[in-house]
């Protein structure tokens, strides 16, 4: 999320919104009960997930003295060696990139002592004790973060899975309960219902009520659009989208084939009228569970434009519409608001002259799903990103390399029908 820029404007003295930071560090400091068997007993799920994602996260403590080293291991390879689908899964999702060089780049220029700074940030992006120890140690070492520590790895599986070194998870796909007579690896597990509920999502993706705002919207607002959706009246939850079949893959705006599976795209075959084109290209969100898209980071660009006999778009016949949530680098301002709630849509009206060179009508719908942090990244490095500047330079070719086309097409325009 962009809290990014504010902590590196903090850093550089100048725009300092400090709001955002103090709700950051209130929501860390409330302390609820920590998970415990009787927290579970007749479970709630509001209740059991209030306690289970208390920020920050406590110490797992001591691991349990019959366990093997394997049980004891944090990493997520260990437990990849017995969750095998789980881990493959899990490594090719962004839960697992979520240190990856635009956050680790900017936590380099933090002072390596001071945890509050960095839980503003590794309370979504890597929020066990352990990896916020391990990123201390990391920064204190005075040497730009290569080595492999726990922090690096961004959403361990024990972040959703493990309290206190005891397991967390839903009921077998069966629906059965372990018993202790089982004997299982690291003892079983706790089971909760809370696993298949969206408000497990929301600890990270979703704001609280008073935190950062603009234009009288929050920053992140997911759950709540989830909730006023038609999906939440029909029970399809974050998991049933993002986690099918309980796979780990949480693919979202990166992925072509997800966001294609979100929406709707028409066209209508351009007529030729009074020496005037005019066509229409349509984007419904027929089936994301949110706006479409959810943050302000993406834009999605619809456009409808003229081509020569090569194919390409003529100049000065292009006409674009973009759908996404604009806001300013700096987070000061909303520039503009554009994005689909569940079954709106948005619809690209083209009329323009014909282009004696003109053969075809392209019709082109593009994704720039991290578009907001392009922008930042360049105006960081332009200012100066200090010991980060390599791992941003990294992130910036990352987020250029991220954009893809959902939808092509082309149609002729001096062949048949279309002919005046
Ligand atoms: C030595 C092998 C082994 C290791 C290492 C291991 N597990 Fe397990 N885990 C199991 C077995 C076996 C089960 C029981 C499956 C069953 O009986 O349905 C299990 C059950 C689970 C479940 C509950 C599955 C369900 O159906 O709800 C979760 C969640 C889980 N493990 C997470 C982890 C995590 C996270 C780690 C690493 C921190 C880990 N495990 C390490 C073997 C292992
Ligand atoms: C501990 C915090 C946390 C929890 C809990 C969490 N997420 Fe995430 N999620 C993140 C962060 C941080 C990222 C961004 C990773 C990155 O790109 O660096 C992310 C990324 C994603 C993406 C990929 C978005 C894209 O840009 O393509 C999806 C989808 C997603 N999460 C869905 C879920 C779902 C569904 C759940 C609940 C089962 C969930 N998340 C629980 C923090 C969390
Ligand atoms: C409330 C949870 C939350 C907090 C706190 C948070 N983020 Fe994020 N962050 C997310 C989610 C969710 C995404 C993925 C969606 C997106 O791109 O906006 C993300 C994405 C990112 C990305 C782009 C993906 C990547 O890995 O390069 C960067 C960079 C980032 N955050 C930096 C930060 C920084 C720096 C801070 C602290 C100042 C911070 N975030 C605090 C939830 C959070
Ligand atoms: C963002 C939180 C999150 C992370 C990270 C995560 N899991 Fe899960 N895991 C879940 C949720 C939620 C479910 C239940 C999904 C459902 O019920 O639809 C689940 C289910 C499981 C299950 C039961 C699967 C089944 O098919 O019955 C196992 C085993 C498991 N996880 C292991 C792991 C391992 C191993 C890792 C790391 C490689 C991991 N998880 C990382 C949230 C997470
Ligand atoms: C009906 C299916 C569906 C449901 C339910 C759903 N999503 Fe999505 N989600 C999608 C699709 C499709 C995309 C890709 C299009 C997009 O990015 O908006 C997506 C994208 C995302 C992204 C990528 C970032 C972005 O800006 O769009 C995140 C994060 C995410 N979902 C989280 C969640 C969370 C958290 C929930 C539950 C509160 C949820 N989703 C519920 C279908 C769903």
């Amino acid at each position: 999320m962009p809290p990014s820029r504010l902590t590196v404007w903090r850093q550089a003295g100048r725009l300092v919104l400090p709001a955002l930071f103090l709700v950051a560090l209130a929501a860390c400091s409330e302390a609820p009960p920590p998970v415990s068997k009787a927290s579970l007993a007749g479970e709630d799920a509001a209740a059991f997930l209030k306690a289970y994602w208390q920020r920050p996260l406590p110490a797992q403590g001591p691991a349990p003295a019959h366990f093997s080293p394997l049980e004891a291991a944090l990493d997520p390879a260990s437990c990849g060696t017995c969750h095998v689908q789980q881990y493959q899964d899990w490594s090719g999702a962004l839960h697992a990139k979520a240190m990856g060089p635009g956050l680790l780049g900017q936590l380099q220029n933090m002072p390596a002592e001071d945890r509050d700074e960095h839980q503003a940030c590794i309370r979504c992006h890597a929020p066990l004790a352990e990896q916020a120890d391990s990123l201390v140690a990391a920064l204190s070492r005075g040497k730009p973060d290569k080595g492999g520590g726990l922090h690096q790895q961004g959403m361990v599986c024990a972040t959703c899975h493990m309290r206190g070194y005891q397991v967390f998870g839903p009921a077998r796909r069966d629906g059965m309960v372990p018993t202790p007579a089982d004997k299982l690896p690291h003892d079983g597990w706790q089971v909760s219902a809370a696993f298949a509920d969206s408000r497990f999502c929301a600890s990270c993706h979703q704001f609280e009520p008073d935190d950062f705002a603009l234009n009288g919207k929050l920053l992140e607002n997911t759950y709540a659009e989830w909730q006023a959706s038609r999906y939440a009246k029909e029970g399809k939850t974050c998991q049933s989208c993002h986690m099918p079949d309980r796979r780990h893959l949480w693919r979202g705006i990166h992925d072509r084939d997800t966001v294609r599976s979100g929406v709707t795209i028409a066209v209508s075959a351009p007529r030729i009228e009074s020496g005037a084109v005019s066509a229409m290209l349509s984007v419904l969100n027929s089936g994301t569970g949110h706006f479409f898209p959810t943050y302000v980071t993406p834009r999605i660009v619809a456009e409808v434009f003229q081509a020569g006999a090569n194919g390409r778009a003529i100049a000065g016949t292009r006409v674009e519409y973009v759908i996404g949530r604009q806001v300013a680098l700096d987070l000061s301002r909303e520039i503009a608001d554009t994005r689909l709630a569940p079954d709106a849509e948005a619809r690209l009206d083209y009329r323009r002259p014909l282009d004696p060179k003109a053969r075809t009508l392209g019709y082109r719908v593009r994704v720039e799903p991290d578009n907001f942090y392009t922008g930042f990244y360049r105006s960081l490095l332009a200012d100066g990103a200090g010991r980060g500047e390599k791992l941003i330079r990294q992130a910036l070719a990352d987020s250029l390399a991220s954009h893809f086309v959902l939808f092509e097409e082309s149609r002729p325009l001096r062949d048949g029908a279309g002919k005046p």
